[in-house]
C-alpha cells in the first residue's frame, strides 16, 4: 500500500487515499500488484499531450462553430477484439455514422470512439448468482474475465498491463487512421475515450507534458466519469480535475442541479470552453423533468459545457423470457429527441449523441430487423450492455439529425 499523500509529482499523480473511490477492484494484496504499478508508472504514454490538446481545441470551437460530436463504440471493449481488422471495422462504423450525421445536418462532426481503453465497467450488482453459486460480476477485461466461474472472476492486477498493451494496439491503429484519412479535417478524429474507472491504472498514466508543463491523463484523449463515480468529492472527479484533457461526466436521473453544478465547478473552475462534456442519460420519461432545471442552473452559472445525449443507459430493460438485457430503439429515439429539444429550448447547443454500437450485425437492442425478444438470441455478443447494430444506430442518428437540420434551417 502506498503512503497517503496529496502531492502531485512529475511522474505520477497521487490522490489522497482518504478520497472515496467507488467501484474499485480489491487487488492490492495480490502478489503482482506492486510490480504492475511500477511498470505502469514507467510505461510510455498511450496518447500524446499534443493530440489531447488538439481535441480540446476542436471541442472549444464546437459551440461557436456549430460543430457536432458523435461518441460511440462498445459498452465494454474486449481484449480479443483489438486486432487491426477489428479496429478497422469499428472505425468504419464510427466514420459511417459521423458521415451520415454530417451529410444530414451540413455540419462537421468530431468523432470519438468508446475504444482504446474501455476495459473497465462499473456494476450495480457486485455479485452474480448462478444456481447455487454466487461470485463477483464481470467488471471488464482490465479487472476480471467474462467467463462465469469463481476463479475467472477474481480481480487480477496483471490485467492492467494487458489492458495497457491492448490499448496501445488500438491507439496505434487509430493514429494511423487519423493520418491516413484524406479529405477529412484532422480535428474530426477519430479520437479515443473511455470511462476512467480504475484509479490504480489511470493515476499511473498521468504524465506532465514537458512543453506546456500541464498534467495529462495519457491513457486516452477524452476520459469520462460515470454515473456511479461522479461524486464531486470522490477520487474519480479529483483525478479528472487534475489533468488538462477534455473530460466527460455522465449524469443520471438522480442528479440534482446542485450536484451537476458542483461537478462543473470542480472540473472547470475557470469556465473554459471545450473542457467539460456533460452526458445526460436519464431515460425516456425522466429526462423531461430532470434535465431542464439542470440545464438552467449550468447555463445561468455561465458554464460553457458541451451537451451530449446518451439515450442508451437510462433505457435498459431486462427480458426475463430470454434472460438478457435489452433496449428498445423507439425509447432511445424518444430520449434523444427530448434531449435535443430540452437543450435547444434553453438556447444551448445540443452537440450530438453518445451511443453504444457494435461493428457486427448484432441483435442486442430491439428495433428494425430485431422485432421481438426472441430475436435477441440470434447474435447477442456484448460483454456488458446491449449495443445498437449499424442499421439501428443509423436510424437513431437520422431521427436526431432531421430535427437539428429543420430547426436551424
Ligand atoms: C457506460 O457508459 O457503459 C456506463 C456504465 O454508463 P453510466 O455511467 O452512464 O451508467
Ligand atoms: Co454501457
Amino acid at each position: 500500500m502506498q503512503p497517503p499523500s496529496s502531492t502531485v509529482d512529475v511522474d505520477r499523480l497521487r490522490l489522497p487515499e482518504s478520497l472515496p473511490a467507488a467501484q474499485q477492484p480489491e487487488w492490492r494484496e495480490h502478489v503482482a500488484y506492486d510490480e504492475v504499478c511500477q511498470r505502469l508508472v514507467s510505461a510510455p504514454p498511450l496518447v500524446a499531450a499534443a493530440e489531447i490538446r488538439r481535441l480540446r481545441c476542436s471541442l472549444s470551437r464546437l459551440m461557436t462553430a456549430d460543430v457536432l460530436l458523435l461518441q460511440g463504440g462498445d459498452c465494454a471493449e474486449s481484449f480479443y477484439e483489438c486486432t487491426e481488422q477489428h479496429v478497422a471495422e469499428k472505425l468504419r462504423v464510427i466514420d459511417r455514422l459521423g458521415d451520415r450525421l454530417s451529410e444530414l445536418t451540413g455540419r462537421s462532426v468530431i468523432r470519438v470512439g468508446r475504444m482504446g481503453g474501455q476495459f473497465a465497467k462499473p456494476r450495480s450488482q457486485a455479485m452474480e448468482r448462478h444456481g447455487e453459486l454466487s461470485f463477483p460480476s464481470f467488471r471488464g477485461h482490465m479487472i476480471n474475465s467474462e467467463i462465469a466461474a469463481p476463479l475467472t472472476r477474481k480481480a487480477n492486477p496483471r490485467r492492467m498491463l494487458w489492458a495497457y498493451d491492448a490499448s496501445d494496439k488500438v491507439q496505434r491503429e487509430m493514429r494511423t487512421h487519423r493520418r491516413g484519412h484524406a479529405g477529412m479535417p484532422a480535428m474530426e478524429g477519430p479520437w479515443s475515450s473511455h470511462e476512467a474507472l480504475v484509479i490504480d491504472y489511470e493515476t499511473r498514466l498521468v504524465r506532465r507534458d514537458q512543453d506546456m508543463g500541464d498534467l495529462y491523463l495519457t491513457s486516452t484523449h477524452l476520459p469520462w466519469v460515470g454515473e456511479r463515480t461522479r461524486h464531486p468529492d470522490g477520487a474519480h472527479v479529483a483525478l479528472l480535475a487534475s489533468v488538462a484533457n477534455p473530460v466527460g461526466c455522465k449524469i443520471g436521473s438522480t442528479a440534482t442541479p446542485d450536484d451537476v453544478l458542483n461537478v462543473c465547478q470542480t472540473l472547470n473552475p475557470r469556465r473554459e470552453p471545450g473542457r467539460v462534456v456533460l452526458i445526460p442519460r436519464m431515460g425516456r420519461d425522466l429526462i423531461r423533468e430532470v434535465l431542464p432545471p439542470i440545464v438552467r442552473r449550468v447555463a445561468n452559472a455561465g458554464h460553457p459545457v458541451i451537451w451530449l445525449g446518451d439515450p442508451m443507459h437510462g433505457n435498459t430493460v431486462m427480458c426475463d423470457q430470454v434472460g438478457l438485457k435489452t433496449r428498445y430503439l423507439t425509447d432511445m429515439i424518444t430520449e434523444a429527441l427530448r434531449f435535443r429539444d430540452i437543450i435547444e429550448e434553453h438556447r444551448q447547443h445540443a452537440a450530438g449523441l453518445h451511443i453504444e454500437v457494435a461493428a457486427g450485425d448484432v441483435t442486442e437492442c430491439i428495433g428494425g430487423s430485431v422485432k421481438c425478444e426472441d430475436d435477441l438470441l440470434r447474435h447477442y455478443s456484448s460483454l456488458c450492455d446491449p449495443r445498437l447494430n449499424v442499421a439501428q444506430a443509423t436510424e437513431l442518428i437520422e431521427a436526431w439529425a432531421k430535427g437539428v437540420a429543420t430547426r436551424r434551417a
